[in-house]
């Protein structure tokens, strides 16, 4: 398929993860991506990977949480591509505590990257896409936007934030052509689960390999999720297909979220 040819992608937290896997399936889908990470390293060794399938795909240092640095990274990719087609804000941070331990640095670390990073990086993109008439916002959220999560609370509040921003922005710019939605994956293998399970298993008294098995028992499509999972559901959303989709918080959890 080649669902998203001829497109100008933005990744953020592209550098590993969730985001590189988004990064891959757009560009095999047709897409010219912006690997855009706060690790420079880690997004100009993506890059390398994506570019026999799109050469001129480049990698952006961005540190979501500053202002400036979201418009340096709009500012540069529109100089360089002339326009932007779609803007994955997946860039995300945890931690993991109960309420009671829970810092104020932690706090404001979860909400800052996470809520307020989503933010920032429309707020940098959209004047670009409303002077197209067109464009696609996706984020990412998590299942623990969409229920009550312990040792997360502060993680899942700014999840359900990223899910409050959504479906406003959605209803703000619809008349504009501009689409807006996010995605909520459940327990995804990535660099971020390796260190959840090993801070949960502390904080609960348990191994770190008792912690996982109990992932997987709690998502009743029995396996792990992957990056590719959700991947695909970004995809989706960026493609002709959702052309009616937006102010959507896509549920990819193999049915973990209702449980
Ligand atoms: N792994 C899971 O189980 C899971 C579940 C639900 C939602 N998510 C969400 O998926 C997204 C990706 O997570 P992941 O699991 O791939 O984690 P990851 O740690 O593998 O990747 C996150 C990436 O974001 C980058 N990043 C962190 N802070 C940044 C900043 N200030 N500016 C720019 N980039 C920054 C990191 O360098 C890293 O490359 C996050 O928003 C996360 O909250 C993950």
């Amino acid at each position: 398929m080649n669902l998203l040819a001829g497109k100008i992608a933005v990744v953020t937290g592209a550098g590993s993860g969730i985001g590189k896997s988004i990064a891959l399936h757009y560009v095999s889908e047709g897409a010219t991506v912006v690997v855009a990470d706060v690790n420079a390293g880690a997004a100009q060794s993506v890059v390398e990977e994506l570019r026999s399938l799109a050469p001129a795909s480049m990698a952006i240092q961005v540190d979501v949480t500053s202002k400036e640095s979201c418009q340096a990274l709009y500012h540069t990719v529109v100089e360089r591509f002339g326009r932007v087609d779609i803007a994955g804000n997946n860039a995300g941070v945890s931690s993991m505590n109960r309420i009671v331990d829970l810092t104020e640095e932690e706090w404001d670390f979860n909400m800052s990257v996470n809520a307020k990073g989503v933010f920032l990086c429309t707020q940098a993109v959209l004047p670009y896409m409303m002077q197209q008439g067109e464009g696609c916002i996706i984020n990412t959220a998590s299942m623990a936007g969409m229920r009550g999560t312990p040792l997360l609370a502060h993680y899942a509040a700014s999840k359900w934030a990223v899910i409050g921003f959504t479906k406003s922005a959605a209803l703000e710019v619809a008349e504009h052509g501009i689409r807006v939605n996010c995605v909520c994956p459940g327990y995804v293998k990535t660099s971020m689960q390796e260190r959840e399970v090993v801070w949960e298993a502390k904080l609960r008294g348990l191994q770190p390999e008792e912690v996982f098995a109990e992932y997987i028992r709690q998502t009743p499509l029995k396996r792990i999720q992957t990056a590719d999972d959700v991947a695909h559901i970004y995809v989706f959303l960026a493609s002709h297909l959702a052309e009616f989709v937006t102010g959507e918080a896509i549920d990819v959890t193999g049915g973990a979220n209702l449980v």
